[in-house]
């Protein structure tokens, strides 16, 4: 297996997207650790997209707790339905801020973050924990975002052993 994320260079994002998950089924394969897997998916993700922050936050005692990502240090505890990764959390549905100005209650970890996606990764009805997403630029998730990192949390869920219903 190679070590290395490959980077399309003038690929849409879909092809991104496409080339991406195929290297990640590859790379969690095999391995059930749900924070190494968390660890290179934020990785490979933060390498091949350049976004300001990626990462995800575990439910755990009531709460989200930060878990493996890459960027600048984050909140470490979100309470169920606040932010938009509680929110998130609470409807268990993805979520897409184009301009987190104007989501109200929105957590500011930092002040260059101007649009976010947040991806709850879902068990047996049971949301277990978020991938959050942040740009500095605004309005840059859409639907294939949407698209492919809901893939990537069926993926975490299907490899990932962790106490899921917490
Ligand atoms: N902005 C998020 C908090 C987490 S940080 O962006 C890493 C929120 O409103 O839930």
């Amino acid at each position: 297996m190679s070590e290395n994320i490959v980077k399309l260079a003038a690929c849409s994002k879909k092809e991104q997207y496409e080339s991406l998950l195929q290297q990640l089924e590859a790379l969690v394969a095999g391995e059930n650790d749900v924070i190494a897997n968390m660890a290179n998916v934020s990785a490979a993700i933060k390498e091949v997209f350049g976004f300001w922050w990626v990462g995800f936050y575990l439910v755990k005692n009531g709460q989200l707790v930060l878990a493996p990502f890459q960027g600048p240090v984050a909140c470490t505890r979100i309470a169920y339905g606040r932010g938009v990764c509680g929110t998130a959390w609470k409807e268990a549905r993805t979520l897409i801020v184009p301009d987190v100005e104007q989501f109200a209650g929105h957590i500011a970890c930092s002040s260059l973050s101007k649009s976010e996606i947040v991806v709850p990764l879902i068990h047996d009805r049971e949301v277990w924990a978020v991938l959050d997403i942040d740009s500095s630029d605004i309005a840059t998730f859409d639907a294939v975002d949407q698209l492919y990192l809901e893939r990537l949390g069926q993926l975490l869920d299907r490899v990932c052993q962790v106490d899921k219903n917490r």
